[in-house]
């Protein structure tokens, strides 16, 4: 009877933790994230923290509050270090990392969230858990074992289940970009559907995820961006110097758009934001029609994923829709304006609503969105890091 109380409280409380998480996580990444490893509405970490927090009451209860903050800091942090450090091992993932925080061991805790769970472990065991143990005694004994039994099954299913995903989840990691390059739309689509719940629960995986991808593409692209560098130092690239009839064709429409052309008018990275788009749109082209990719998308898509019309470095514009968060908000923005002037097609919303992945943390779908993530982060450091020419350059078929 015992244990079928223990293991509702076990079900119970992994179900307040997946609560916490998801509030924590939708909050930061504004967007809803179903937290956790499990598919299920559980964090089983907080199920055994809290079932720890209650075999230690029975010794930590003589003393003051503040020794049992500290006992209950210690005995969290020690627990999440251990299933940081296994997940590590078994799954060959790293599902969190406090490497960012002061303060932190191996990345796998830190003090600021050690401090935290010993708060929650005095509010938990001297509140929480008395009302709760109230209410579950209430049950009979066939009642308990019963509900105990179905939550047991569950878990080892649900467990079984996500291990062999998290295990997949550290092939992933080696074999991504690979994937990206040689599958057709419908197999990535496929692919990246199967992998969604985790990457999404794990901001720290889909970091990972991209530092891969973004490193791999450096490597093999390095040769055609070379040939195409003389373009990233220009400040203001002018359109008109463009020879590429094929490019201009592909985005005429766009570039025809007054409304479009005002991008001219704000500043972004070391030049306008006409400029740092129109190279990414550019280089992005030139590599699909090399890669065989669709170019036509790529070359539209990548011009218009950063439409948006205000100085986002200055909280003050007026033309400004959302006073904070530019860096999520603004994807949504540049494909508002784009689809109120342009037809656009699933490719080109894909690459403009994803492109500032995985600080937002709907992941791309088609390899030309993977490219331009790419692309956009290239090019944004190359003219941080290097003092573009004040000049005009012919850019042609032959560049
Ligand atoms: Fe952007
Ligand atoms: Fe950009």
């Amino acid at each position: 009877m015992i244990i079928a109380l223990l293991m509702i409280c076990f079900s119970l409380y992994s179900f307040f933790g997946w609560v916490i998480e998801v509030v924590y996580r939708s909050w930061n990444q504004k967007t809803f994230v179903n937290a956790g490893f499990l598919r299920g509405f559980f964090v089983p970490i907080y199920g055994v923290v809290a079932l720890f927090f209650v075999a230690l009451d029975d010794f930590s209860n003589p003393y003051p509050l503040i020794v049992q903050f500290i006992l209950y800091t210690i005995l969290a942090s020690a627990l999440e270090y251990i299933v940081g450090f296994f997940s590590e091992r078994v799954l060959h993932v790293r599902l969190w990392s406090y490497e960012d925080n002061r303060f932190n061991l191996h990345g796998r805790i830190c003090l600021k969230y050690s401090l935290i769970w010993g708060g929650l472990g005095v509010f938990f065991i001297e509140v929480l858990h008395p009302w709760v143990w109230d209410k579950v005694v209430l049950l009979n004994e066939w009642q308990a074992i019963i509900v105990a039994s179905v939550l047991a099954v569950y878990f080892i299913i649900d467990f079984a289940y996500s291990i062999s995903l998290g295990r997949k989840l550290g092939i992933l990691l080696e074999t991504g970009y690979q994937r990206i390059i040689t599958s057709d739309a419908f197999e990535l689509e496929k692919w990246l559907r199967q992998e969604k719940r985790l990457v999404l629960a794990f901001s720290h995986l889909r970091k990972n995820m991209s530092e891969a991808i973004s490193k791999k593409f450096e490597n093999n692209l390095g040769v055609v961006l070379d040939q195409y560098k003389s373009i990233l130092s220009i400040k203001e690239l002018d359109i008109e110097f463009i020879e590429d009839d094929d490019y201009l064709e592909c985005v005429k429409e766009i570039l025809e758009n007054r409304e479009f052309l005002k991008t001219k008018n704000f500043k972004h990275h070391q030049s306008s934001i006409f400029d740092h788009v129109l190279k990414v749109s550019f280089l992005a082209y030139k590599i699909c029609r090399q890669k065989g990719w669709d170019y036509r998308s790529a070359a539209r898509g990548g011009l218009l994923h950063d439409f948006f019309l205000y100085d986002w470095r200055d909280g003050n514009d007026p033309g400004r829709p959302t006073k904070n968060f530019h860096g999520f908000r603004h994807s949504k923005i540049a494909l508002k304006n784009s689809m109120s002037l342009f037809e656009l097609n699933k490719v080109e919303k894909d690459i403009i609503l994803k492109h500032m992945w995985p600080l937002t943390p709907r992941i791309p779908k088609y390899k030309e969105s993977f490219l331009i993530v790419f692309l956009d982060k290239y090019v944004a450091t190359y003219e941080f890091l290097f003092k573009l020419k004040k000049e005009k350059r012919i850019i042609s078929n032959d560049v």
